[in-house]
């Protein structure tokens, strides 16, 4: 008989309705057949971490959903034994990376969700939770099928529009256009962004920067931000037969049937995109390494674990600008 317990190790959990965030300790779990035990050295923070703490209902929850781990146990065999708010967690063998030895794990945490969802909204299958259906950068045609296209990528200096930028130069869009505050032009610039439009700009204004720059359809955007306000901007510039990915849920107040919208699920454990994620993986061990994708800027935040909760704050007032939080999970002073 296996061990049911290996060891223990600390964790953040929420165990009631809006209730505070404790560190306690946790039982750690045993691998099952194709998983792989990890120690998580360090986590990104998400918006979706304080979203899922005001609407879970099960209890109690362990919170985290990016992480960059180091391996630590043997192959064997869902929410509380993935989230990577903990020193220790469980995630799928097909959903490894290898990250280049130059790379540290502060910044390779800042690529997990904010990686995998603009490329399951791009690249994903075309079914329900998948994505736009885009020819991969990996597969074949993926470097030519939409070289001199135009796209549109609202909110480039977020987590999310950073890689959906990177993602759009491998493809080989062209021009590249996306939002951000000045201060960020040369920040997309740098991700491969070829135009940046002042995100203050109005719904009019907008489209007229757009139309200036470019004479052919819009017929991809990708919402990086999806508020109501980069929704609706959005999809006024999106021609028809045009396809919106949005990140959040739908705001908008008007829809026309000749132009779609997709709200991208970008975790590889939904089966609508488990493919997807593998192929992506896959690729992005070797595009960190040849430097085609690279990781956001991060602010460490001190207290391991315990930071976590100072943390999500920042996101919630939206105080955290064109870089991604981390904790070090190992940091957590004892409980
Ligand atoms: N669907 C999914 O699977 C999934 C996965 C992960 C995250 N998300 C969601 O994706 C969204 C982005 O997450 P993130 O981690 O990438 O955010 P983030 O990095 O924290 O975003 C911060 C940046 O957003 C930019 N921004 C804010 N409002 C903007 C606007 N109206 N127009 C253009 N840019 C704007 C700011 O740019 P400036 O500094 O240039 O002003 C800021 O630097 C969140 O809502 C998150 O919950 C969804």
């Amino acid at each position: 008989m296996p061990p049911t317990v290996l060891l223990q190790h600390k964790a953040l959990f929420v165990e009631s309705e809006n209730g505070p965030y404790v560190v306690k300790t946790a039982e750690t779990s045993v691998p099952g057949p194709g998983e792989i035990l990890v120690k998580v050295e360090a986590a990104g923070l998400n918006p979706a971490d304080y979203k899922i703490h005001e609407f879970i209902k099960e209890f109690p929850l362990a919170l985290g959903c990016d992480s960059v781990v180091r391996l630590s146990a043997h192959m064997g065999g869902y929410a509380n034994r993935i989230a990577t708010f903990q020193e220790y967690c469980i995630i799928e063998a097909d959903l490894l990376v290898k990250i280049p030895i130059s790379m540290t794990f502060d910044q390779a945490a800042s690529i997990p969700a904010a990686a995998i969802a603009p490329a399951i909204g791009l690249y994903g299958d075309k079914v329900p939770m998948g994505g736009a259906g885009l020819t991969a950068p990996w597969r074949p045609g993926g470097h030519t099928e939409y070289a001199g296209k135009p796209i549109l990528i609202m909110g480039g200096a977020s987590s999310l529009g950073q890689y959906a930028i990177q993602f759009a130069k491998l493809s080989r869009f062209s021009p590249i256009i996306t939002t951000a505050s000045p201060v960020h032009n040369d920040l997309a610039a740098s991700a491969g962004a070829t135009h940046t439009l002042d995100r203050s700009l109005s719904l009019s204004a907008l489209a007229e920067a757009v139309a200036a720059i470019t004479p052919d359809p819009i017929t991809i955007v990708f919402d990086a931000i999806a508020v109501a306000e980069t929704q609706e901007a959005a999809y006024n510039i999106l021609a028809p037969g045009g396809t919106l990915i949005i990140v959040q849920d739908e705001a908008l107040k008007a829809k026309s049937d000749d132009k779609k919208v997709l709200r991208v699920w970008g975790s590889g454990h939904i089966p609508a995109n488990t493919r997807i994620a593998k192929e992506f993986y896959e690729f992005l061990g070797d595009a960190l390494t040849s430097g085609e994708i690279r990781p956001c800027e991060v602010e460490i935040l001190p207290g391991g674990l315990n930071g976590v909760v100072e943390g999500l704050e920042r996101p919630k007032n939206g105080t955290v600008r064109a870089k991604k939080l981390i904790v070090r999970p190992p940091e957590t002073s004892e409980v």
